[in-house]
């Protein structure tokens, strides 16, 4: 018998944390040592995960999500060279590596949000997320995620709630212009 850690035991878990406590920092730190070891131990992967998206940059897959979409599981695979502009989730994530290195850019928001649409952004801090790597955010949270590799990664993406269903937002460095963000899942 093999101890693999199982897509299902994984979300009896996130079940248990998140009925247990609705404090963000608290779920992240429960959370991310089990995203950590279900992206390592990757029996949940299939073929069709590798897929990638053209139009979009990146092909999304959900793994898991909840009737009323919350705890949704996707992995994501990140065509080389390609990216997704900097965003919030409307809920918490947490992103664990499972191939490749993705450039993983955090910003804080330093207007003070009273202009309809806008947003001015600032970088806080980027790093090369490994296989295995942690990227943890609370609600309100940006990044963006780029592949500057020339080959396929990817990554699991854990929320407190499918981020098709949560307000949120993509942001334009450029122009400041702040829209919703509603991505291809398959
Ligand atoms: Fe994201």
């Amino acid at each position: 018998m093999s101890d693999t850690y199982l897509l299902d035991q994984y979300i009896e878990d996130l079940r248990r944390i998140t009925q247990e406590t609705s404090d963000e920092d608290e779920i992240m730190s429960q959370v991310g040592p089990l995203a950590q070891r279900l992206a390592i131990e990757n029996s949940w992967l299939q073929d069709k995960h590798y897929e990638t998206d053209s139009e979009q940059g990146f092909g999304a897959y959900m793994l898991h999500e909840e009737p009323d979409h919350a705890l949704a599981v996707f992995v994501v695979n990140w065509m080389p060279g390609r990216g997704a502009p900097p965003h919030d989730h409307g809920t918490w994530a947490v992103i664990a590596g499972v191939e490749g290195v993705e450039r993983n850019v955090r910003y804080k928001r330093v207007d003070d949000g009273s202009r309809e649409g806008y947003a001015d952004l600032e970088v806080k801090n980027s790093i090369n997320a490994e296989v295995g790597e942690l990227i943890c955010m609370k609600t309100g949270g940006i990044h963006s995620v780029h592949n500057e590799t020339d080959q396929l990664t990817l990554s699991l993406h854990t929320y407190g709630s499918h981020v098709n269903f949560n307000k949120r937002s993509q942001y334009d460095l450029m122009t400041k212009k702040k829209k919703d963000f509603i991505v291809r899942v398959t």
